[in-house]
């Protein structure tokens, strides 16, 4: 496979980066819809996604430009606890975005994570992806735009350093035991984000700038710094880093 090359753009600072994700997931959805009939994106969780969602749900600059009927939405990874729960990612994208919009309930494809088996509500997700996809085994599913973050310890959506799920080459979705949170999360693998048609990584602040350093620019080491792992073979690769979270690369700063 050829050398991916990361389109990387350092912004100011937090909200900011949320603003330029904002105008180029609209770009991203005006360019896509020329030509297929839905945008189907895969959000990340965590904190950073909420000012970029709540800008996409309350600016008229953002939220006029999108015919949201088109739009399904899908989670990158998930927390194994139901959908009200408060470290739920379905649910902060549902209060900051999904439930402020035009977008039907047949559009939004959550985890099913109130399952109690979480191997379960894996499979099921998997379902839901080979069914929306209409792929036959061995197939990836192909993302218009994927929603990453990065965590200080490398880790992005629920691929965390030293686990059973980095080394998913066949499955969708799996569950993936994380024993620093003693809990299962529930996520999909390398091969579906790499086969996306635009990965987006957000990331912002002084705490992930050493990692990021790392990841972006120290050797290659996965299963140590799993974001090392995404790489789109037929796809774009976009890193949207604030100035903190950049201080330790050796690029130009500015935006
Ligand atoms: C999750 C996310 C996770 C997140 C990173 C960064 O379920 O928490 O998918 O991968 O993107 O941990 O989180 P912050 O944006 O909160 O730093």
């Amino acid at each position: 496979m050829g050398v991916i090359h990361p389109e990387i753009s350092i912004i100011a600072d937090a909200n900011s980066l949320s603003r330029a994700a904002a105008k180029l997931i609209v770009r991203q959805i005006g360019e896509q819809l020329q030509r297929k009939e839905y945008f189907a994106i895969a959000l990340s969780g965590g904190s950073t996604p909420k000012s970029l969602f709540n800008l996409l749900a309350k600016e008229p600059a953002f939220n006029t430009q999108v015919p949201w009927d088109k739009i399904h939405f899908f989670w990158g990874d998930e927390r194994h606890v139901p959908p009200d729960h408060p470290e739920s990612n379905y649910r902060m994208a549902n209060d900051t975005m999904l439930s402020k919009l035009p977008i039907p309930q047949e559009n939004i494809h959550r985890v099913m994570s109130e399952n109690s088996d979480a191997d379960s509500a894996a499979t099921q997700y998997e379902q839901e992806l080979y069914a929306f996809f209409h792929l036959t085994k061995g197939q990836m599913p192909r993302f218009d735009c994927i929603l990453l973050g990065m965590g200080p310890d490398g880790h992005t959506a629920s691929l965390f350093p030293e686990t059973s799920a980095l080394l998913e080459k066949e499955r969708l979705v799996i569950a993936n035991w994380v024993e620093k949170f003693e809990s299962y999360r529930i996520t999909m693998t390398a091969p579906v984000f790499n086969n996306a048609d635009c990965v987006i990584f957000m990331v912002s602040g002084e705490k992930k700038a050493e990692t990021l350093q790392a990841v972006l620019q120290g050797e290659k080491q996965p299963y140590h710094f799993p974001a090392q792992l995404i790489q789109p073979a037929h796809g774009r690769l976009l890193w949207i880093i604030d100035r903190a979270a950049a201080r330790n690369l050796n690029v130009q700063v500015g935006e």
